[in-house]
């Protein structure tokens, strides 16, 4: 059959030119979205008495008819349609004849696409804000049973001063909330409807955007036709988003992996999400953070590709922004079974809370409570009492102890102004206790922390 667009041709396209040219391969992913915008163009087309109400309701059915055959498996995709638009508005005319043909009316698939593929961007944006508060129940969850639970709060990962896992887990839900954040805000700011500028300068017809964008749940129509066909920000937008959120998901990846090390055995992975060695039949694999980690890797390169070819296109649409699309299919796909599967494996790891105790008694964590307590309850400047505090670590290496260990009787070798209360202080427990200000890691901050993140899901779209 002769394409949509073959009045001024005179020989047939090449079918090399169909393959290079084609994006129905990977566009046939729009196809509810492309299906959604036809019916509500032409809902204003006949509303508009620029169809009749016949017509209208022959192509609605059509269209309908068509989704179920894709949804089926039984539509025949033929890649000289070039994409989802040409394929569905072809089968529509052999569906119902000349009312078909009249459906591109004030349209073009320049706003088409657009539309599409907004449509399908917001709906992800969507999925994203409600998984991401999905995975920050989960760090509020676990804080909530963790807040005494001792863990090396670490800088350069050494060992730095005792913190409680719930504060670490709470460091995550802030990370995602800020993603939910950037998702949401996408959402708001890109939610206006290309649909009617036509190929890029509107068009004659008497058409009426502000009801197909309200019939496609947008806010408004888009302001400037030349640039809505032209813009791809709304992509870029979920790209880097997706990005940063597999960032943060690569830095907790990090994390678990490190903790399900016999170095560090802080957490055991649930053998439902380890895998096995082929040779050595003692191993568990955490392949799953170690895949999570690496997946980063391809929501940076998608976000790059789309930036690169977005640079320096003259206004408005070129066919450039055709490769608009896999980078964001491939992002969303492996972003949403990331966020999936981390969920399931936070939810069913096992936290050896004595074993993170422990660690925590390594490396004189209270080191910088004695020089606190020295300035604090004997008047000793900070640099002498940094000085005072050298000497105890020293001691306490050398009696093979941790300085939260160390007795009154040892201490007040050290300095003979230090009196026997010192002992509470250097105590490990009640030194992360002593990080009472604002954000910081007492049970008291932290319990805080949970009440703000547990206002923020209730509220939250
Ligand atoms: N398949 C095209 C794309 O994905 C649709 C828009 C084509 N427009 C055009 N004037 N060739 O970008």
């Amino acid at each position: 059959m002769a394409k949509l667009w073959s009045g001024r041709f005179e020989k047939e396209a090449s079918r090399l030119l169909d393959e290079f040219n084609a994006s129905l391969p990977f566009d046939k992913e729009l196809f509810r979205e492309d299906i959604e915008g036809s019916i509500a163009h032409a809902k204003m087309l006949a509303k508009q008495g620029i169809l009749s109400n016949q017509e209208r309701d022959s192509i609605i059915e059509g269209l309908k008819r068509i989704e179920k055959e894709i949804e089926s498996g039984d539509f025949t995709w033929d890649i000289s349609d070039e994409d989802i638009h040409m394929a569905i508005e072809k089968r529509l005319t052999q569906l119902i004849g000349d009312a078909g043909k009249k459906l591109h009316t004030a349209r073009s698939r320049n706003d088409q696409v657009a539309t599409d593929f907004r449509l399908y961007v917001q709906k992800q944006n969507q999925e994203f804000m409600g998984q991401l508060k999905n995975l920050i129940a989960i760090f509020v969850d676990i804080a909530k049973e963790h807040k005494e639970t001792l863990l090396p709060g670490m800088t350069h990962l050494q060992h730095a001063q005792p913190i409680s896992f719930a504060y670490h887990m709470l460091a995550y839900a802030s990370m995602f909330k800020r993603d939910y954040e950037r998702f949401r805000s996408s959402y708001e700011r890109n939610n206006v409807s290309p649909l009617g500028c036509a190929a890029l300068a509107g068009t004659p017809h008497n058409i009426d955007r502000e009801f197909t964008a309200k019939e496609l749940g947008f806010y408004a129509p888009t302001i400037n036709c030349l640039d809505t066909v032209s813009d791809r920000d709304f992509a870029l937008e979920i790209l880097f988003n997706i990005a940063t959120m597999m960032m943060h998901i690569s830095r907790l990846a990090e994390e678990l992996i490190l903790w399900s090390s016999y170095e560090f055995k802080f957490i055991t992975i649930s053998d439902e999400y380890a895998t096995g060695s082929s040779i050595m039949p003692q191993k568990k694999n955490p392949d799953v953070p170690e895949l999570l980690r690496a997946k980063t890797g391809r929501a940076y390169g998608n976000l790059m590709s789309l930036l690169t070819v977005m640079k320096g296109l003259p206004l408005a649409y070129n066919k450039d922004m055709q490769e608009d699309k896999e980078g964001v299919f491939d992002s969303v796909k492996h972003a949403k079974l990331s966020l999936a599967i981390l969920q399931k494996v936070l939810k069913t790891m096992h936290i050896n809370r004595d074993k993170m105790a422990e660690a925590a008694k390594v490396g004189h964590l209270s080191a910088t409570d004695l020089a606190d307590y020295l300035v604090e309850k004997v008047g000793i400047p900070f640099r002498e009492a940094h000085f005072i505090t050298g000497k105890a670590v020293a001691l306490a290496e050398k009696l093979g102890k941790d300085i939260s260990e160390l007795s009154f009787e040892e201490l007040k070798t050290i300095d003979s102004r230090i009196k026997p209360d010192v002992v509470h202080y250097l105590d490990l427990q009640n030194s992360m206790n002593a990080r009472n200000s604002f954000g910081g890691t007492s049970t008291n901050q932290v319990q805080q922390q949970i009440e703000y993140f547990e206002k923020f899901l209730r509220k939250a779209p």
